[in-house]
C-alpha cells in the first residue's frame, strides 16, 4: 500500500462534527466522512496554493473543468459534454436549487425512504409538497424500489423525483435492470429525477454504477449530482459538480444557485485547489482506499453476524444500515445501547422522518460508518459485540 489508512489522525481539535462534545473515549461512527488522512497530493496542492499569498476571488479553470471530465470518464466510462457540466457549490445546495428550478410552490415531489435526512427535508423545502415511497426488501434484507408504489405517484401528478445512487443508507448500487425499470416510469409519466450520486466513487468489486442520466431518453430529464467530498473526504469544501443535458434547465439552475448565494464556478479558493488535485493525482488513492474500506466492512460483518441484528453488506460507501428491530429498542433504549457501547451512532428515524429531537418510538435500524482506522474500528466493534452479546 502506497497510503496509510492505518494512521490515525487527530480530528478532535479541528471542530470535526462528529467530534464535538464527544468524549474521549467513544467512538464516532455517525455523521458521513472519513478519519483518514487525505492524498499527499491534496496537501501539496493546498500548500501550494497556500504560499501563493493571495487568495482573492479565483474561477474554475479549463485544466479544473477537464479534470472533472477525466475522471467521470476513467472512472465511469463516460464522457460529459463539457457545456453540460456545472461547477457547483456542493450536492445539497445543487440538489435544491434543482428541484426548485424543476417545479413551483405545491408541486409533488418524491423520496425514496430510508434516505440521508437532509435529502428528506429538501423535497418539502420552498412550499414544495414531499410525497415518500419506501424502499422494499426481502426477508435477508435486500432493498429495492416499490415500484407500483412510484408509479402511483407519478400517476398522481409526481413531477420530480429526488434520487439517491448509490443509495445512503443502505449501501445498494442500484443494478441497470432496476434503474432501467425506475426510467422506463419517469419516461412514461414524463417526471424528472435529480439524481444525488455524492457515492458514486466508492463502489465494491462485483457492483457497477450506472449513471441514471446516461440511459436512453434519460439526459433531457435528469441532473447529475456528485462531488469529490465522499471520495476524498473533502465534505468540508463544499465543492462539487453538475450534468445538466437539458440547456433551459441548466440556466434555470444556475439561475437559482445564484439566487441562493452561489455564483456557479466561482469555488472557494481552497476548495478548488483540492478537488482539482484530487481528480487530476487521486486515482491511486482511490483504488487503495476501495480496498481498506472493504476490509474494514469485512471486518465489521463478521463481529455482527452472531449477533441478533441483520445488515446487508453495503455494494458502495462505508455505511453500514443495522437492522435491529428483534432487539426491541424505543430511542433511550437505543442511546443507552451506544453508551455501553462507547460509540456514537445514528438512530434509524433519522432516516425516515426528521423529527430529529423529538421522536421516542421504536428504532429499526441504526447506521454505523467504518470509515476510520481498523484498529479504531475493531476496538469499537468489539465494544458493541460485548454489549449486544
Ligand atoms: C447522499 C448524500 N447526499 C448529500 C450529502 C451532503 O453533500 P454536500 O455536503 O456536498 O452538500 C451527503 C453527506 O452525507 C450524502 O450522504
Amino acid at each position: 500500500m502506497m497510503y496509510d489508512f492505518d494512521k490515525i489522525v487527530d480530528r478532535r481539535h479541528c471542530n470535526a462534527c462528529k467530534f464535538i462534545n464527544l468524549p474521549d473515549d467513544v467512538t464516532a461512527m455517525s455523521v458521513a466522512d472519513m478519519d483518514f488522512a487525505v492524498p499527499p497530493e491534496i496537501t501539496d496542492a493546498l500548500h501550494r496554493r497556500i504560499d501563493s499569498a493571495n487568495y482573492g476571488y479565483t474561477m474554475m479553470g479549463d485544466e479544473d473543468y477537464q479534470a472533472v471530465i477525466d475522471w467521470t470518464r476513467k472512472r465511469h466510462g463516460v464522457t460529459v459534454p463539457r457545456e453540460h457540466l456545472i461547477a457547483t457549490p456542493g450536492v445539497l445546495n445543487t440538489m435544491r436549487c434543482s428541484m426548485y428550478a424543476m417545479t413551483e410552490p405545491g408541486d409533488k415531489v418524491v423520496v425514496i425512504l430510508p434516505l440521508h435526512t437532509p435529502s428528506i427535508r429538501s423535497a418539502a423545502m420552498m412550499g414544495r409538497c414531499k410525497l415518500e415511497s419506501w424502499l422494499v426488501s426481502d426477508k435477508n434484507g435486500n432493498y429495492t424500489f416499490d415500484f407500483a408504489d412510484l408509479e402511483q405517484h407519478f400517476r398522481n401528478g409526481a413531477g420530480v423525483l429526488m434520487l439517491c445512487s448509490p443509495h445512503n443508507p443502505t449501501g445498494r448500487v442500484w443494478r441497470q435492470d432496476e434503474l432501467e425499470k425506475l426510467a422506463a416510469l419517469v419516461i412514461k409519466y414524463n417526471v424528472k429525477v435529480v439524481c444525488d450520486e455524492i457515492h458514486r466513487d466508492l463502489i465494491y468489486p462485483g457492483n457497477k454504477h450506472i449513471i441514471l442520466g446516461n440511459l436512453p431518453g434519460m439526459a433531457e430529464r435528469t441532473v447529475t449530482v456528485f462531488s469529490a467530498s465522499k471520495t476524498f473526504n473533502l465534505g468540508g469544501c463544499h465543492i462539487g459538480s453538475a450534468v445538466v443535458a437539458n440547456e433551459d434547465l441548466r440556466n434555470k439552475i444556475r439561475s437559482k444557485l445564484y439566487e441562493f448565494g452561489h455564483e456557479c464556478g466561482r469555488p472557494p479558493v481552497f476548495s478548488l485547489a483540492a478537488q482539482t488535485a484530487a481528480y487530476l493525482h487521486g486515482e491511486a488513492y482511490l483504488d487503495e482506499l476501495i480496498k481498506y474500506l472493504s476490509g474494514n466492512i469485512d471486518l465489521a460483518m463478521d463481529y455482527l453476524k452472531d449477533l441478533p441484528v441483520k445488515c446487508m453488506r453495503p455494494e458502495a460507501s462505508f455505511l453500514l444500515w443495522v437492522d435491529c428491530r428483534k432487539l426491541d429498542l424505543d430511542t433511550q433504549g437505543l442511546n443507552e445501547l451506544f453508551a455501553k457501547a462507547k460509540i456514537s451512532a445514528d438512530p434509524g428515524h433519522y432516516y425516515d422522518t426528521y423529527k430529529i429531537a423529538d421522536y421516542h418510538g421504536k428504532q429499526h435500524h441504526f447506521r454505523l460508518s467504518v470509515a476510520m482506522p481498523r484498529s479504531q474500528l475493531e476496538a469499537a466493534l468489539k465494544n458493541l459485540h460485548n454489549v449486544l452479546r
